[in-house]
């Protein structure tokens, strides 16, 4: 991670925790030595990017189409943090396959996934989406300082000066993956523009048949409006003490180009600028402008 704010700056031996209730009461407990199973299912992104939308077609998927799990548990239970204390409590009590989360950059995952065979599904966003959609984020949590307007939250970003820092480092990271074959590489944009053909690709990744009724009922139960009533999935029920709730909602707009009502002509071509540099090695029109 480039740089990290002084507020979320790890205490040494420590990952940054999200959501660090009874931390005091918690034994000092790291993802480090963590081992990865080759049953595992694990959900990677860069936060922002449309995480909880996967998670939530990963869990439908599991339980084809049956809603009860993702309307009775909530959704960082069903698929923990592997860099929080709860989350990897959580995650060494599930039999497999076991489903787990993370916003860790390559370099600070766990080596044990490198030899295994886990289903990993990668969710990457319109990077100028992100910044959208980690400003208004940003506004709610208590646990990272808040930005005062968009155009600090958009400096931040640009240096990486945020939580689990930069997203040109962690997408590049992460994209040296492509290629290997349990790796899914998938995009929020994709999942807008032809929700069912993403269902079935990520089915068919996790080796699970469904039924055209089982397709159906995941695809009605991970739509933005069912998504936001469920508060199982919508944060709602994240405490107060880590989020004010009255600042924006987790579940804000869920649609796809917002950025071009938000950043200004300046700021979006300083972007482009910073864009061209840190990834010119990749592959053209991976995050196209529009
Ligand atoms: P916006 O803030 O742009 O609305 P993450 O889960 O990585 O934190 O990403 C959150 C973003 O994904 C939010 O974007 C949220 O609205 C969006 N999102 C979550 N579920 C969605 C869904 N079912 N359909 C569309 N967007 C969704």
């Amino acid at each position: 991670i480039a740089e990290i704010s002084q507020n979320t700056q790890p205490k040494p031996g420590r990952l940054w925790n999200p959501f660090p209730h009874n931390d005091h009461q918690r034994p000092e407990v790291s993802a480090g030595g963590f081992v990865v199973r080759d049953e595992d299912v694990i959900t990677l992104s860069y936060p922002k990017s449309g995480t909880n939308w996967i998670k939530e077609i990963i869990n439908l998927i599991h339980t084809r189409g049956d809603p009860s799990w993702v309307q009775s548990v909530v959704s960082w239970e069903r698929s923990p943090w592997i860099e929080t204390p709860e989350g990897l409590e959580l995650i060494e009590k599930q039999k497999d396959p076991r489903f787990y989360t993370s916003h860790l950059p390559v370099q600070l995952f766990p080596k044990s996934l490198f030899t295994s065979k886990a289903k990993v599904i990668y969710i990457m966003r319109n990077p100028r989406d992100v910044i959208i959609s980690g400003y208004h984020f940003h506004k709610t949590l208590k646990i990272t300082r808040n930005p005062n307007s968009l155009e600090e939250y958009f400096e931040w970003f640009l240096r990486g000066n945020v939580p689990f820092g930069s997203w040109f480092d962690h997408v590049g990271g992460w994209l040296q993956m492509r290629g290997k074959e349990n790796f899914l590489f998938i995009s929020y944009e994709e999942l807008h523009q032809d929700i069912r053909a993403s269902v079935e690709k990520v089915s068919q990744f996790l080796g699970t048949k469904l039924s055209p009724e089982q397709l159906d009922s995941v695809l009605k139960n991970v739509t933005f409006q069912a998504m936001k009533d469920n508060d199982m999935s919508n944060f709602s029920l994240v405490p107060d003490i880590h989020i004010d709730h009255s600042k924006a909602c987790f579940m804000r707009k869920g649609i796809a180009g917002d950025w071009k009502n938000q950043l200004t002509v300046a700021q979006s071509e300083a972007f482009d600028k910073v864009y061209q540099e840190k990834m010119a090695g990749l592959p053209p029109g991976l995050f196209p402008r529009v």
